[in-house]
């Protein structure tokens, strides 16, 4: 057998006919299109820079949002409705929650400036790249800094901080802050007056 005909039994990517089967999008086509076309502008315009607008519109296509949510303009959400949004959460400019699968957010959370949510994944090990989902959880009182990635499935634990441009490809226990690129651990979050009762407690192996 030649180099050639050898060269041709080997399997090779072939992106010609992905598998998208587990690209479950929801809704119908309708109302789909509905969103991409009037929803999702209105929602990143920057000529309406009013929240309660674009929180109500996101509600009034399915997403879940909490009171005194605050969004500002560039947001960015492919499915609203799998999102769903806790009290006195800020989303910040240019975030985009890339949510094909839910996303779901506690309160007070914090999304700073063009941090990019992915729930979307391919499987590289096979030549259509098939595609899969995972949820990602914010819980409650995190904060994911600016330009910062959450990566697929990833969960943070309540008052966990992805810091700025960091890259999340591993769950953030509570209270504890992560950055860099794999992130890894860099400190306990301590917060002024931690001691009330509703405060969840240090990892121990952190202090
Ligand atoms: C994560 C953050 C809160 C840490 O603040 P901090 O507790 O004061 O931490 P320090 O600045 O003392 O840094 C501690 C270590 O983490 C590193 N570090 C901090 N932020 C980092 C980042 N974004 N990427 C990589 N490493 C970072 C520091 O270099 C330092 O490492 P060293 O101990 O090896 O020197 C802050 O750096 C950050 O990213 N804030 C987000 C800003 C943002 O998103 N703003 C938008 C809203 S206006």
């Amino acid at each position: 057998m030649t180099a050639a005909q050898l060269q041709r039994l080997q399997p090779r990517v072939d992106l010609s006919r992905p598998d998208n089967s587990e690209y479950v999008k929801g809704r119908s086509f309708f109302v789909i299109a509905l969103w991409h076309f009037i929803g999702s502008p209105i929602v990143r315009s920057n000529l309406i820079p009013v929240s309660r607008v674009k929180c109500n519109i996101l509600h009034l296509f399915g997403a879940k949002i909490g009171r005194g949510v605050y969004a500002k303009p560039g947001l960015r959400v492919k499915f609203p409705w799998y999102l769903a949004v806790g009290d006195h959460c800020w989303l910040g400019e240019d975030v985009w929650i890339d949510n094909l699968a839910p996303v779901t957010i506690g309160a007070n959370v914090c999304i700073s400036q063009g941090a990019y949510l992915c729930t979307g994944n391919h499987d590289w090990s096979l030549p259509d790249m098939k595609l899969f989902r995972r949820p990602i959880v914010l819980n409650d009182g995190s904060w994911v800094g600016a330009r910062a990635t959450v990566c697929p499935g990833v969960t943070l634990g309540t008052g966990a901080i992805a810091a700025a441009g960091s890259v999340i490809n591993k769950d953030i226990p509570a209270w504890e802050i992560w950055a860099g690129n794999p992130a890894r651990f860099v400190r306990a979050r301590r917060l002024a007056g931690a001691s009330r009762p509703d405060m969840a407690p240090y990892s121990a192996a952190r202090t």
